[in-house]
């Protein structure tokens, strides 16, 4: 049976690791043909390797998103391979743990630059040719922390924000244009990026849960999705609280250490 993934060609940011090495070898399953994206070319070799074992198609496409020109080149190198690129997930990440008081400038641009500007430079790798086809999709994996501030999590909170209100901007401008916007803001999964936390991580999802449920929101090209329920739920509350209750709640309930 076809399935929404036949035959389409699908680029995964930060395809080496946690959420994008699950959403592309969960896509290929379904048929879709992925290049995978990320600076470890060994581990998204691996990656390319287990597709290929179940029977899919993948390729490796080593580069670090805040070079703007190395993406559009991994993007050039998809489409020449594997045919227009009809989907993008622009998923890769990083996170990070400073108290306000220890903040370092360089640190503060490291995660906007690959949060943010990362995923900047892979929306204009494929957006040019998305329009001009008239289809298309842009898939963000933001978060939950796009909402509020959190505690020990400027940098983080500041570059899910940036790139949520980034991406919903994309969906204003292209309306009509044939190329669908879908903001994914997930709460807890568990991948690599929180394997180190010490801190109790509220409805802390399976990997491949998530990835299931980030899949079949992108299949209903939904504009929006939150999720955990729960924790979106809660998240939600906090955006219509006043300042003095959101930050009585939020500094008792830090989640990082
Ligand atoms: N896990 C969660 O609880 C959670 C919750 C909400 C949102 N998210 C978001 O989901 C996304 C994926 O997170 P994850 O949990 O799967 O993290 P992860 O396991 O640490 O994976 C991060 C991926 O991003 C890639 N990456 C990092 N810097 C890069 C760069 N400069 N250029 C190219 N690729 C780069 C990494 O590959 P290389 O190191 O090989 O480059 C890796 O493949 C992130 O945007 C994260 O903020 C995660």
């Amino acid at each position: 049976m076809a399935s929404y993934w036949s035959n389409k060609v699908v680029l995964v940011t930060g395809a080496s690791s946690g959420i994008g090495r699950g959403l592309a070898i969960e896509l290929a399953r379904h048929g879709a043909a992925v290049g995978l994206l990320a600076r470890r070319a060994d581990t998204l070799q691996e990656v390319v390797a287990e597709i290929e074992a179940g029977g899919g198609r993948g390729l490796a496409l080593p580069a670090d998103v805040t070079d703007a020109n190395a993406v559009r080149q991994a993007a050039d190198t998809l489409r020449t391979e594997l045919g227009p690129i009809d989907v993008l997930f622009a998923n890769a990440g990083v996170g990070g743990t400073v108290h306000a008081a220890k903040l370092e400038p360089e640190e503060f641009a490291g995660v906007i630059d690959v949060n943010v500007k990362g995923a900047v430079n892979s929306v204009t790798a494929v957006i040019g040719d998305m329009v001009k086809r008239g289809q298309g999709q842009l898939v963000v994996i933001s978060s939950l922390a796009a909402y509020r501030g959190l505690p020990k999590s400027a940098a983080y909170c500041s570059s899910k924000a940036a790139v949520s209100a980034f991406f919903e901007s994309l969906r204003l401008d292209l309306h009509g244009s044939g190329v669908d916007v879908t903001i994914i803001h997930p709460g807890f999964i568990k991948t690599p990026l929180t394997a180190g936390r010490q801190a109790r991580l509220p409805w802390l999802m399976e990997l491949g849960y998530a990835v299931d449920k980030i899949l079949k929101a992108t299949e209903a090209r939904k504009k929006s999705y939150a999720f955990p329920w729960q924790l979106a739920t809660i998240v939600r509350a906090g955006m219509i609280m006043p300042n003095f209750m959101y930050d009585w709640i939020s500094r008792r309930n830090s989640f990082r250490e």
